[in-house]
């Protein structure tokens, strides 16, 4: 199906969830931009209408005025237009749009670096200012319900939208969420926070069955959306996917129970996009919002099935949310701005990809760069750069100035050379038949078609194929749903050197070339949705030129999901590599790009850089001592080359500030502010596991959480692993001294602790600082962590300044979830505190003693 917008039959579902602009008004509680405009009081008959009343009261009010398949129509509302019978009542048309770091889907707007990068920056003041951008875009677009931001915790790297979220760690991941909500929600719009919960990985997601404790999810899960809920003021959240614990969380009474009365959600429950969960279940169980349900059946409000009051209920809530927002009395503008990013808001996203960038290491302070000196650019630093995470978080980044002519700009075009290196995280070229000999002789492929998805049997039938090109459907008639094939031949590459295949995929396949397994992997989808590139998967080889080779590809249709079965397989025959070591030999510093390319519908298979690249800063590092390594990356990859470079960037997804960021960290015109969110593994195996089934959609695999509440750094604290980075890392181009350490304890209030200490700047430059404070093991014989992250605080210095900095140790981390009594229990005695620049480099520096 196409859309108008010719978009693919999933894109134009979720447009007609979203479209359109609508009518409305504000108020109560939350700072909203239109606080200080003169109040209305309610006109007589309309006691809903006075912004004098609580939202409370105003929702009560109008509820009462409702019939009720008006409520049940402001529970079912889908499109725009269909909110038209509510408008006497003045309640505006909901629009809805994804807004995790800019507004998916519209043009003219700014693409903000990914949240994981913004949470890389440890500044909750520039995550408020960053929700606010968005708000103010989002309102002049016509848009009044902001889908995010997204607080899925990173159990494991290897999930796919793990840049979508705030890391590893609940207090960052709580802390950063409530301050973008505060942002978005002060332009009288709905922050619906997603997505509750255990979402976290792709593969299987929408049938995942999560095995996990009571205790983790109150202590790892739930703390994200409760501070995000009562600090921020989040008026909606989103249900996720999986289910939890065989409950599928959007039909799961226990956890709504829990979001709404121990978290504290006064608005409203949505889904999300369509989720398999049992809607009238859903609806019963607690969700408010069908706005993202479409199939819900309507007469389920009216047969008995739902309690009428439960849709009351629902109705109430989400009145709730647009009297709260604003939403209701601030009406959205009749038509859409066509532009709304402006310098400002590209300002604040080149600030946060600086502040976001993490200096992971820098040997012999061969950064900040000078301008003097000649430098190789090599790899994807141009437009093909990675901009943002494919899928419902992808904003488009207009033309944005690349890391190429960022460098160029600052060191002169004379200084600069350039060689491409690699290609990046992107699909190859199809492989043209004139390489390919069948094991008769003739040009092509040799194909066998089996019955099933093992290849086993008699082929169904057997062709020669020119290559290997097919997409949504069978590359011959005759076969069943389910079936496999192997193609088998030889192939000639044209030159010596390092051969890159790749393979786009909906199915499972196996490449096989000279002996060598490039690729033994399954995906459910190939077309990343929303994203501007496809997702390949593949590997390298190293070929002779006119040496014909043995290769065998294998396909199955098994884990091909709604894209049907699909495969074109591609090669990059002749390496970039040997130019870009050429380059690097010239120039004084080689500055090496690389990237993946991640998001929503596929995790990544490991944590290796895709492609090439891992070969191309071998080789470069190996021709130029002096090499740098920028990792345009969704997040850790392994390093197997660490040893043999001097500096490592870690610069995520950076959005429109993709190349100006990068290019004023290298040369020192910004100081790279960030600190690593998540934990780096040491090699794949570290950290909790991750469900590799079935991949496909309607996998119905299950995962266990074995790991319990040890997420993150708490995983290897527990393991006594050690990572190639911890958690809270990143290095700067100043240094900083940590004196004066205090712990104070209050004893029993909510505020258990403050630790204070004095900050200074020991070095020539300005820089910033994150003063992490961890609380070790809790005064009880239960397994609680050895170091819990308590709280942070960054302060910018310039050269000699000390600022005294504290931090305040709320009780709640001080306890654990006790789950015989269903309960947070804070156990007396001493816990020992320590303050440091990463998990693993901290300084003790006294205990709290908890009455
Ligand atoms: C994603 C959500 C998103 C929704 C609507 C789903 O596939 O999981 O994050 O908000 O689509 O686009």
């Amino acid at each position: 199906m196409t859309s108008p917008r010719g978009m693919t039959r999933r894109e134009a579902v979720a447009v007609s969830v979203a479209a359109l602009g609508g009518a409305a008004v504000m108020t109560a509680g939350l700072p909203t931009a239109a606080a200080a405009a003169p109040r209305t009081t309610s006109p007589a008959g309309r006691p809903w209408q006075g912004e004098d009343r609580s939202a409370a009261r105003r929702a009560d009010a109008l509820l009462a005025a409702m019939t009720f398949e008006e409520q049940v129509l402001l529970v079912t509302a889908v499109d725009p237009a269909e909110y038209a019978p509510l408008a006497h009542l003045g309640i505006p048309a909901m629009t809805r749009v994804d807004a995790s770091d800019g507004l998916r889907g519209d043009t003219g707007v700014t693409a903000f670096p990914a949240p994981n990068a913004l949470a890389a920056t440890f500044d909750t003041d520039l995550a408020e200012r960053y929700g606010d951008a968005i708000g103010t875009e989002a309102r002049a677009k016509g848009w009044n319900v902001l889908l995010g931001p997204t607080l899925d915790i990173e159990r494991n790297p290897r999930y796919g939208r793990q840049a979508e979220s705030y890391g590893e760690d609940p207090l960052v991941g709580g802390a950063i969420g409530a301050a973008v909500t505060r942002g978005f929600q002060k332009n009288d719009v709905i922050a619906q926070v997603k997505h509750f919960t255990v979402y976290n990985q792709e593969e299987g997601r929408n049938s995942l069955d999560v095995v996990v404790s009571e205790r983790a999810l109150r202590e790892v899960y739930y703390p994200a959306f409760e501070h995000t809920v009562r600090d921020g003021g989040a008026l909606s959240v989103m249900g996720s996917y999986p289910k939890v614990n065989g409950v599928y969380a959007c039909q799961d009474a226990h956890i709504i129970d829990a979001l709404k009365n121990d978290l504290g959600l006064k608005g409203y429950l949505g889904t999300d996009y369509y989720p398999s969960a049992d809607r009238v279940e859903a609806i019963k169980a607690g969700v408010d919002s069908a706005a993202l349900m479409p199939d819900m059946p309507k007469d389920a409000f009216t047969d008995g099935r739902i309690p009428k009051e439960r849709t009351r209920d629902a109705a109430r809530r989400i009145l709730y949310a647009l009297f709260a927002s604003g939403a209701y009395d601030n009406p959205l503008p009749d038509t859409p701005a066509d532009v709304v990013t402006n310098a400002a808001h590209q300002e604040l996203a080149r600030t946060t990809g600086e502040g976001a960038t993490v200096l992971l290491k820098n040997d012999a302070g061969l950064l900040p760069l000078s301008r003097k000196k000649t430098v190789a650019v090599i790899g994807p630093a141009g437009k093909d750069a990675v901009t943002g995470i494919e899928g419902s978080s992808y904003v488009d980044p207009g033309d944005f100035t690349t890391a190429l002519e960022a460098v160029t700009a600052k060191a002169g075009a004379a200084r600069v050379l350039f060689s491409q290196g690699s290609l990046g995280d992107v699909a190859l070229t199809t492989i043209p038949g004139d390489v390919f000999t069948t094991p008769d002789g003739v040009p092509g492929l040799h194909a066998e078609f089996f019955a099933g998805e093992d290849l086993s049997g008699t082929p169904l039938a057997t062709t020669t194929t020119a290559n290997i090109d097919f997409r949504g459907g069978n590359p011959v008639g005759g076969l069943p749903s389910k079936w496999s094939a192997r193609w088998t031949g030889r192939i000639t590459p044209p030159a010596t050197g390092l051969v890159r295949f790749s393979t786009l995929l909906s199915g499972a396949a196996r490449i096989v070339v000279d002996g060598v397994t490039l690729l033994d992997e399954s995906r459910f989808l190939w077309d990343s949705f929303f994203g501007p590139k496809e997702s390949a998967i593949g590997g390298v080889t190293q070929l002779t030129g006119g040496r014909a080779v043995d290769i065998t590809v294998e396909y199955s249709t098994r884990d091909a999901g709604w894209n049907g079965p699909s495969m074109r397989l591609g090669w990059q025959p002749r390496s970039l590599i040997p130019a870009a070591v050429a380059a690097a030999e010239k120039a004084d510093v080689a500055v090496v790009f690389v990237n993946n390319y991640t998001g929503e519908g596929f995790d990544r298979d490991d944590l290796s850089l895709p492609g090439d690249q891992n070969q191309l800063i071998q080789a470069v590092a190996a021709a130029n001592p002096d090499t740098v390594v920028v990792l345009n990356t969704s997040g850790p990859v392994l390093m197997p080359w660490l040893g043999k470079v001097k500096s490592v960037l870690q610069a995520w997804y950076q959005g429109a500030a993709t190349g100006t960021g990068i290019a004023n960290i290298l040369y020192g015109d910004a100081e790279p502010g960030g600190r690593l969110p998540v934990t780096f593994p040491a090699d794949e195996h570290q950290g909790p596991s991750v469900y590799t089934g079935g991949k496909a959609d309607d996998a119905n695999g299950t995962i266990t959480y074995d790991e319990g509440i040890h997420v993150g750094y708490k995983w290897y604290d527990k393991h006594r692993a050690k990572p190639l980075f911890p958690f809270g890392h990143g290095l700067s181009y100043t240094s900083f001294s940590h004196d004066r350490l205090r712990v104070t304890s209050h004893g029993r209030g909510d505020q258990a602790a403050e630790v204070a200490v004095d900050v200074r700047n020991t070095g020539r430059r300005t820089g910033s600082d994150v003063v992490q404070v961890y609380v070790g093991h809790l005064p009880t014989k239960v397994d609680t962590p050895a170091r819990t992250l308590a709280g942070f605080a960054k302060v910018t210095l310039e050269p000699g300044q000390r600022r005294r900095l504290t931090v305040t140790v709320t009780r709640r981390t001080l306890s654990y979830w006790d789950e015989s009594r269903n309960t947070w229990v804070t156990p007396t005695g001493k816990v020992p505190v320590y303050v440091g620049r990463s998990v693993t480099d901290v300084e003790y520096a006294g205990t709290i003693t908890v009455h």
